[in-house]
């Protein structure tokens, strides 16, 4: 038995001054300060501190293989470096190689959760239907393996076709499950990718003229359609504009179940990174915007069209980003950030915007829980949930740098940059695995964690 004493525990709906009593990896009671408790529990302070639900990071690649390239972190170096940044959950990706049928890959990545130093789920994907396709769905689905990740672009990779994604958002609404889709026109992003080929330049430092912000709105339009017209629910993953936050915002009002995701590097940076002198590190889908277009995503955590934050935790190195920084279309999409998207976060909007702690568990925790059939299993402190605690100084100034990061790679897109407030203790399922911001705990004790049916009758900020 342990008891968390004297800190402010923030949940979406409160935060206050409480106590919380764990036993057997669960949250047994949120006391009031000071209550007596049975005198063999073990005491945290966390005095001063802010108590929060682990992280629950939704998107989250480990271990990814795309075209030539593999990132490098194994399920323990991610969850690892995952627990140092407060993150207790992550929602990993089991994305077939081409000609591999689905199920073949969660069941190959599933496997893996074992390794993690924290619990783990985990998202499916269709690429192709076939007349194996919904028993499969449904199989993954009885496995607790509800969302189904989809993409409009990577022709010859993971690109779906609409008769794709039509099916499938049929087939996972009748499963309890959801399509989660990355949306760029193919098209328009070959167009982009041509032109700059034959003009400015294919490299790396000319990585936003090769994506547009219209392939995006073009996609997300053409993809709410489908989903409106099967009354499919909907998540859009890393939704990098303001327009296109706004599409989805306007289906809801329409009616439809529709969800924005946010990824912290473009809630954070922007295009000026493919001025410096790695653009390559930067190289992501979608790219990073121009300021202004950064700053008006940003306001969305604060309207409620956005409803979680993710990483796109993608852990290449530079020398894997380097083989091809001269032409983008070969080269390995994604950045690390699986341990700096709660601190960027918290630092850039909790410290410096005034976004309410209560919202940034929200954002961060509590909604990618929801909407990946977690919760309150994950994303709440409130008894019966998993003991899975981040306890955070909110003051605590420190650099991110690759020598104060754990992710298998050798830099970070926020090299430098000075942040403020940090989780200095972090427990999983009630063991304390980080304390004092140093791995006291390095034991694999991860679980794969089964997706309920989706529960869309909750209360999600909109
Ligand atoms: O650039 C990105 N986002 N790479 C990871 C794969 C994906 O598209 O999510
Ligand atoms: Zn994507
Ligand atoms: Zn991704």
């Amino acid at each position: 038995m342990k008891v968390v004493r004297g800190g402010t525990l923030v949940e979406p709906h409160w935060a206050g001054p409480a106590d919380l009593l764990i036993d057997d990896g669960k949250i047994v009671a949120v006391l009031s300060p000071g209550s007596e408790v049975d005198e063999a529990a073990e005491t945290i302070d966390a005095t001063g501190k802010l108590v929060m639900p682990g992280g629950v990071d939704p998107h989250c690649h480990v271990g990814f293989t795309s075209g030539e390239f593999t990132s490098l972190d194994s399920y323990l170096e991610c969850t690892t470096a995952a627990v140092f940044g407060g993150t207790t959950t992550i929602v990993d990706f089991a994305i077939p190689r081409p000609g591999q049928e689905p199920l073949d890959a969660a069941e190959k990545q599933r496997a893996k959760a074992e390794e993690g130093v924290c619990d783990s789920a985990l998202h499916a994907c269709v690429v192709d239907w076939n007349d194996t396709t919904a028993d499969q769905l449904a199989t993954m689905a009885d496995a607790g393996i509800r969302t189904v990740k989809m993409f409009t672009t990577y022709a010859g990779e993971t690109m779906a076709n609409e008769h794709t994604i039509l099916n499938t958002m049929q087939t996972t609404r009748d499963l309890g499950g959801m399509v989660i889709i990355h949306c760029e026109s193919d098209a328009i992003v070959t167009d982009a990718q041509n032109f700059a080929a034959a003009s400015d330049g294919v490299d790396a430092a000319h990585m936003s003229q090769t994506r547009p912000e219209l392939a995006e709105t073009a996609s997300v339009a053409a993809v709410l359609a489908i989903a409106e017209s099967q009354q499919a629910p909907v998540y859009f993953v890393h939704q990098s504009s303001s327009a296109a936050v706004e599409l989805v915002a306007d289906a809801r009002k329409r009616g439809l179940v529709a969800f924005t995701e946010a990824v912290a590097h473009h809630l954070i940076l922007d295009d000026s990174a493919y001025e410096g002198e790695h653009p390559e590190r930067f190289v992501c889908c979608p790219p990073l915007r121009a300021a202004d277009v950064v700053e008006e995503l940003g306001q969305h955590l604060f309207t409620g069209h956005i409803t979680t934050i993710g990483s796109d935790h993608c852990c290449y190195d530079t020398a894997q980003k380097q083989v091809h920084s001269h032409d983008v279309r070969h080269m390995p999409n994604g950045l690390p950030g699986v341990e700096t998207r709660l601190p960027v976060i918290f630092s850039t909007f909790v410290n410096g915007h005034g976004l309410t702690p209560s919202r940034f568990v929200e954002l961060t925790s509590t909604n990618p829980a929801r909407t990946n059939g977690l919760y309150p299993r994950k994303g709440s402190l409130m008894p019966g949930a998993d003991a899975d605690i981040a306890i955070w100084d909110p003051d605590l100034e420190w650099t991110a740098g690759t020598d104060t990061l754990h992710m298998a790679t050798d830099y970070t897109p926020y090299e430098g940059i000075p942040l403020r407030g940090k989780p200095v203790t972090v427990l999983v399922r009630g063991d304390i695995v980080v304390d004092g911001g140093a791995l006291v705990d390095a034991t694999p004790r991860g679980r794969h964690v089964e997706a309920a049916p989706l529960d869309f009758s909750g209360a999600f900020s909109m």
